[in-house]
């Protein structure tokens, strides 16, 4: 994936001298007592946060189900954009792009961020929007505002949680980068709350609306799988380069999470579209997961080539496998292999594969095999598949504007299609919660030494209904 941009070195500053107090791991998991007892990222004694483990599947207090709920009609959808780095300050073009979307309210710390975006919404034609750069917490002023529809989050992953419940308490639908948070007890309270105060609360997976994504998910429904058995996913893309960068990301935030979890930080580009592939949620569940981990040495080799002895990341300990490698068991006894990779060389994947009873489908590079079609034990051309089985979506944006090959845009046109039309959106807090999952028990699973995870039922039965998801209908 293409990770562009330049953000500032406010937080590089910041969050380095800070980490303990500012906010990665102490803010995102730690308890308090472990803050209380200085165990701070990075350092060496720095230990993954205990309630970032497993947390018992506890009763909740429940609201009815969000699954199936539309969202009410608007001819105009506003949004608000919290976080304005290299994913936001991308994405906001692709709002822009949307004639019936207004970006209303735009939120970053960082000042020059917040301009950037303002001078964005301007130039497409729109008012100027309101700022909000007044420090960490301004973004809960923009969730208060009363002329929002919609939430969009693209800041670090210790601030997710706390932005989404912000935008749900203040009656906002919120979509949120991934993952949508780090702990299994906040996954419960995103769905509590969803539920309680009848807001979407969505995990942004745009790799679901990739245009073989949803070629595969369309064959797989159509039955040219036969009965699904297995398929892969994973977040295979060499980051070192920009996890060390001093001006990249907004502060070594990402980076740090290398020395506080032991798991796949990252499930969701491969998870989400091979859930969708099997249904899950909607007629199918992930019971499971067992995982297992590499020793952790990618980072700190590529550290002593090419950081300067002087750098502040020579104070950090990494513990996350290079390669974190999970099974996954649905309840209908299907498997998922997820893998995780950021800190080896590699070349980008996802992996994207599907096997069932006629056939399987592997990507990078895309190949098939399906009966009766193949039958000479050779991959066959996949392209070949597009004109009858390329979703809609697909079909009528050949083009797509906008990074990721497009689906960035696929996604966001569908998302905001849904919201002005007042239709079901395609997934909801029970995939943002299933396809999180994994990031903190397949930490708790390699501590574990595999031991198997139980992924909670976050639907709450409501997985054994058929329903539609990102293989909608065209509305008419
Ligand atoms: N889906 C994708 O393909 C994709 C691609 C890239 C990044 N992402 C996700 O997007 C998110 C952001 O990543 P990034 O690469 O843009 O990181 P980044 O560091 O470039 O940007 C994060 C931004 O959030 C801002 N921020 C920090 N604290 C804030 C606060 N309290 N209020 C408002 N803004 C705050 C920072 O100032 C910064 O501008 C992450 O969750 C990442 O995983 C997703």
């Amino acid at each position: 994936m293409n990770e562009q941009h330049i953000p500032s070195r406010r937080t590089v500053l910041k969050t380095t001298a800070g980490a303990a107090g500012a906010g990665i791991g102490i803010a995102a998991g730690a308890p308090a007592a472990q803050a209380a007892a200085g165990s701070a990222p990075g350092s060496a004694s720095a230990m993954p946060p205990a309630a970032a483990e497993a947390a018992p599947d506890t009763p909740r207090r429940r609201g009815s189900t969000m699954a199936g709920v539309p969202f009410e009609r608007r001819s105009t959808v506003r949004v608000g954009i919290v976080g304005l780095g290299n994913r936001g300050n991308g994405m906001i073009g692709l709002f822009l792009a949307l004639p019936w979307v207004r970006v209303v309210a735009v939120c970053d710390p960082v000042r020059e961020k917040t301009e950037r975006a303002a001078a964005k919404v301007v130039a497409a034609g729109q008012p100027a929007p309101a700022v909000y750069t007044n420090g960490e917490d301004d973004y809960e002023n923009l969730c208060a505002r009363s002329d929002l529809d919609f939430v969009y989050v693209a800041t670090p992953w210790d601030r997710h949680f706390a932005m989404a419940k912000a935008a749900m308490l203040n009656g906002k639908h919120v979509g949120v980068e991934c993952p949508i948070a780090m702990r299994i007890d906040e996954l419960w309270e995103l769905v509590d709350l969803s539920e309680q105060t009848r807001r979407h609360c969505m995990q942004l997976e745009n790799c679901c609306y990739g245009r073989n994504e949803m070629r595969v998910l369309r064959m797989a429904h159509a039955g040219k799988f036969g009965q699904l058995l297995h398929g892969a996913g994973a977040y295979n893309h060499d980051l070192r380069g920009l996890m060390f960068s001093p001006t990249y990301y907004e502060g070594p935030w990402r980076r740090q999470w290398h020395t506080q979890l032991r798991g796949d930080l990252y499930p969701n580009h491969g998870f989400g579209p091979v859930a969708n592939y099997m249904d899950v949620n909607r007629g199918d569940r992930v019971v499971s997961i067992s995982s297992f981990g590499t020793p952790a040495l990618g980072l700190a080799e590529y550290r002593a080539e090419h950081m300067p002895p002087d750098d502040p990341s020579w104070k950090e300990t990494y513990i996350e496998s290079d390669r974190t490698i999970s099974m996954v068991q649905t309840a209908k006894g299907r498997l998922i292999r997820l893998e995780h990779d950021v800190s080896t060389p590699h070349p980008y994947s996802r992996i994207n594969s599907l096997g069932g009873t006629k056939g399987v489908f592997e990507d990078y590079p895309a190949r098939i095999y399906l009966e009766p079609d193949h039958t000479n034990d050779e991959w066959a051309d996949f392209s070949s598949y597009a004109a009858e089985f390329d979703h809609w979506l697909w079909k009528e944006h050949a083009n797509p504007p906008g990074g990721h090959g497009g689906m960035d845009y696929i996604m966001i046109y569908r998302l905001m299609q849904c919201v002005q039309r007042g239709l079901v959106p395609d997934f909801d807090v029970y995939d943002a919660a299933t396809w999180t999952a994994p990031v903190p028990l397949s930490h708790a699973s390699i501590k574990a030494k595999g031991a198997p995870q139980e992924i909670p039922d976050f639907t709450r039965g409501e997985w054994r209904k058929a329903r539609s998801g990102v293989d909608s209908v065209k509305p008419s």
